[in-house]
């Protein structure tokens, strides 16, 4: 059973081919970074055209690179939500197109499901339930207890700014390239993370959720605070160093108050910011002291891609969650 997975839901044209024992026959990935690098951030009607302009291109190297023909696929799936109205209105459009015309199931991927269970790719006889499962992208910070795969009770998300969308700011305030999270990253090896003080967020209701807006705003802060003069390589070093070590610790320690050891076995962390050194570097020590497996999918599949998209469509397949002609796009979709 061979399913096509097409994503389209911010700045990433995906389109892959998954078997149904996971395996990945073919894929291709048209990012949109460079169109949106000047503007520092996605811009939402050039997103959507690009899709439209590059997905039938993508999906001609995926089906290549896969070494197969249309009449190959048995089933289509599209991320219908959440993400940018249009953007995913693009990726939908095609991939009912497809199904139509081929007369094939057209399968309806949660976008965040997909990223959660994109660990399942390269790891799926190794992980243990319930999983405690972190969503941290440019667009979500959510944490999940996975009770198993499908399954999902959301235990804190962001009320303001995701993980990633901060260290996209950030990079915008320091002047640095859009994505902000590959450039800090790098910076912040190299840099004292004591030197710049930013406090953690804490809701007086006691709630586990997150906050970034405020470690944004500390960071112009402590650019205003530094004179022009003073605003070296050596600066912005410590200043990632800095940022970076408080977004890691704020992911830590809500997932420290989400744990039970008589429950979570195991935790798995997806969406871009999953590539990040010092989360990777934290969390290692994390679940080793709590005795929690680890998971993350490789950073090709940590970014949007279509893989993702047909891996979960092979599960959801089974447990026949098909759509039919009528399906529209959920920008705001949840899970759990
Ligand atoms: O999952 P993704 O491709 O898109 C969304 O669904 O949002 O994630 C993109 C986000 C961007 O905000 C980018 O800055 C961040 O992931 N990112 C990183 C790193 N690489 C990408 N953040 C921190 N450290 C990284 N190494
Ligand atoms: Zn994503």
């Amino acid at each position: 059973m061979n399913i096509l997975g097409i994503e389209t839901s911010c700045d990433e044209t995906g389109i892959a081919v998954v078997d149904s024992d996971l395996k990945v026959l073919g894929s291709a990935l048209v990012t949109q970074i460079d169109l949106h690098k000047k503007y520092g951030g996605v811009v939402p009607e050039l997103a959507a055209r690009m899709h439209s302009q590059t997905i039938d291109t993508v999906l001609r190297t995926a089906l290549a690179n896969a070494d197969i023909e249309l009449k190959d696929i048995d089933a289509i799936a599209v991320t219908y939500g959440p993400g940018l109205p249009g953007a995913l209105l693009v990726g939908i459009a095609f991939a009912k197109t497809l199904a139509y015309s081929l007369q094939k199931p057209l399968i309806p991927v949660n976008h965040l499901e997909a990223h959660l269970e994109s660990v399942l790719i390269e790891h799926k006889d190794e992980i243990e339930y319930p999983a405690l499962g972190l969503i941290v992208s440019g667009g979500h910070t959510s944490l999940v207890e996975v009770k198993k795969p499908g399954e999902y009770k959301l235990l804190a998300k962001t009320r303001d700014d995701a993980a990633g969308e901060s260290y996209d700011k950030a990079a915008k305030l320091l002047e640095l390239e859009y994505p902000g999270g590959p450039v800090i990253d790098r910076f912040a090896i190299q840099g004292n993370p004591k030197r710049f003080k930013f406090k953690i967020p804490k809701f007086s209701d006691g709630s586990n959720d997150y906050s970034f807006s405020g470690i944004k705003t500390a960071v112009l802060k402590h650019i205003n605070e530094t004179p022009l003069e003073n605003r070296d390589e050596l600066f912005i070093k410590d200043i990632a160093a800095s940022f970076q070590a408080v977004v890691v610790k704020i992911l830590l320690k809500s997932v420290e108050r989400a744990f039970d050891e008589a429950i979570h076995k195991s935790m798995i962390i997806t969406g871009g910011v999953a590539v990040n050194s010092g989360v990777r570097a934290g969390f290692k020590d994390l679940c080793g002291r709590k005795g929690m497996k680890l998971f993350f999918p490789r950073p090709s599949l940590c970014t949007d891609n279509g893989v993702m998209v047909a891996a979960l469509a092979q599960r959801l397949f089974k447990e026949k969650k098909l759509a039919d002609i009528t399906l529209d796009a959920k920008p705001d979709l949840k899970l759990g």
